[in-house]
């Protein structure tokens, strides 16, 4: 950095600091930084899940994986000089299949406005567009109602309306959740002053879920009442060099807790390429795993419900089921569990129930998919397996950032509560 540029911003910095201490001093009124809420959808045609943060009542569909929050621009909105430090961040993590813009279109009277990359992880598109500054919403919580609206700005990149293809149909963008500096998380942390914590409460689709960002505790109205998240296991969250995606450290898989064989380090994230691991995402709707590792666990599976009659495989999947085959629980189909070991001993399992999905009246299908008939999964650099939407609805899942750690509750449904629970009546404080 040269010389001028360091001047430039200790400048900037003092500004900045200037700034805040005149809006803490006239903030007799300002309430005290809480975590905030949104209410989640799953979207039945897509399978992806949205938020609703955006301006003016918008939805935003929530990807684990992406680096930036994106949306459609009015023609008139804020630029971003490309000299600017956000500039450069932004442009960081950029896909190997998106093309590298460098952050410039010369528009703007000859000034230099930022542009950078947004990335559908439906479609696997790229679009460019001016990075600029957008104003959301929500509503502050107690972790058990929502009780009042906060407004916040997030720098968020424009993205050309053909972008929104293969997305749910009136969404305005993708609220990229990942651990890069510009993910919707750690904007909120930043700008609300609250922790580098978010959870996800996925639904079902036809059912309300929530997501909490900053922290604090996670109602669930049952009788009586459960704060969901104090009873979570917790694995370490590993970082990949070469994305911004959250993988968890698996060492094996077991069916019906029998160990599956898989050829050694199948499930390890190679440091160095950045291949291979267990990464995490909202925008794949079954657990995706790689060729090699999906074979030998839909065998496992064939083999622990042989006693079920089969029904024809449709869609992605290719071990079915007669629904009446199987038997009715109060959590759902009883099928077979799978166990993901996590290094530390302890196991995330999916129950039977999860473990499959209803694919019509009469049929339900193993729900996990082979990665290599997947067009283009949505976290990059081949993991070894993607753990998808359907597998974490009705769980609450907890991103610690502060002390990068995973948290994990198992099926809600086995302590008699589910994501659809959460209270949105207003509370009060
Ligand atoms: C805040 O919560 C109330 C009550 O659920 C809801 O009507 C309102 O839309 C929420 N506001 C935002 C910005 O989400
Ligand atoms: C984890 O799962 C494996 C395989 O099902 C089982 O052998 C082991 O006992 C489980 N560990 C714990 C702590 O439950």
């Amino acid at each position: 950095m040269s010389s001028s540029c360091k001047i430039a911003l200790v400048l900037s910095l003092l500004a900045a600091s200037l700034l805040c201490a005149l809006a803490a001093g006239d903030g007799q009124h300002r309430p005290p930084s809480k975590p905030i809420l949104t209410r989640l959808a799953k979207d039945p045609a897509t399978s992806l899940y949205t938020a609703s943060v955006k301006n003016g009542g918008g939805q935003l569909v929530l990807d684990l994986a992406g680096p930036l929050v994106w949306s459609t621009c009015p023609g008139q909105h804020r630029t971003i000089p490309c000299g600017a430090g956000v500039c450069t961040v932004a442009n960081r993590n950029h896909r190997p299949n998106c093309q590298y813009t460098a952050g410039s279109n010369g528009g703007d009277g000859g000034r230099c406005a930022c542009s950078s990359t947004a990335y559908n992880p439906a479609s696997g598109q790229c679009g460019y567009g001016d990075l600029t500054t957008v104003q959301l919403s929500a509503n502050a919580t107690d972790g058990k109602n929502p009780l009042f609206q906060v407004w916040f700005s997030a720098v968020a990149s424009c993205a050309p309306q053909p972008l929104l293809g293969s997305l749910p149909s009136g969404v305005a963008g993708v609220a990229g959740l990942s651990r890069a500096p510009l993910s919707l998380p750690l904007q909120v942390a930043a700008q609300l002053k609250v922790e580098k914590k978010f959870a996800l409460c996925l639904p079902t689709a036809g059912s309300d879920g929530a997501a909490i960002f900053g922290g604090g505790p996670f109602w669930l109205q049952a009788a009586p009442p459960q704060q969901v998240s104090d009873r979570l296991r917790y694995t370490p969250l590993l970082k990949n060099p070469k994305n911004s995606a959250y993988y968890i450290g698996v060492t094996g898989l077991a069916v019906n807790n029998v160990q599956v064989p898989l050829p050694p380090g199948a499930l390890s994230l190679s440091a160095r390429q950045g291949t291979g691991g267990v990464a995490v995402s909202t925008a794949t709707p079954y657990t995706a795993l790689r060729s090699d590792i999906y074979r030998p666990v839909r065998d496992a599976f064939a083999a622990a419900t042989a006693g079920f009659a089969r029904a024809p495989a449709t869609g992605p999947f290719d071990l079915c089921y007669q629904k009446s085959a199987l038997p009715s629980t109060r959590i759902g189909l009883y099928t077979a569990s799978i166990d993901l070991m996590l290094a530390g001993g302890q196991n995330w399992t999916i129950v039977g129930s999860s473990a499959v999905v209803e694919v019509s009246q009469a049929a339900a299908c193993f729900a996990f998919v082979d990665m290599g008939a997947t067009a283009t999964p949505a976290v990059d650099h081949s993991p070894a397996v993607i753990i998808g939407g359907h597998q974490m609805e009705d769980n609450l899942v907890v991103f610690d950032l502060e002390k990068w750690q995973f948290g994990f509750s198992g099926l809600l449904l086995g302590t008699m509560t589910r994501c659809g629970n959460f209270d949105f009546s207003m509370g009060s404080q």
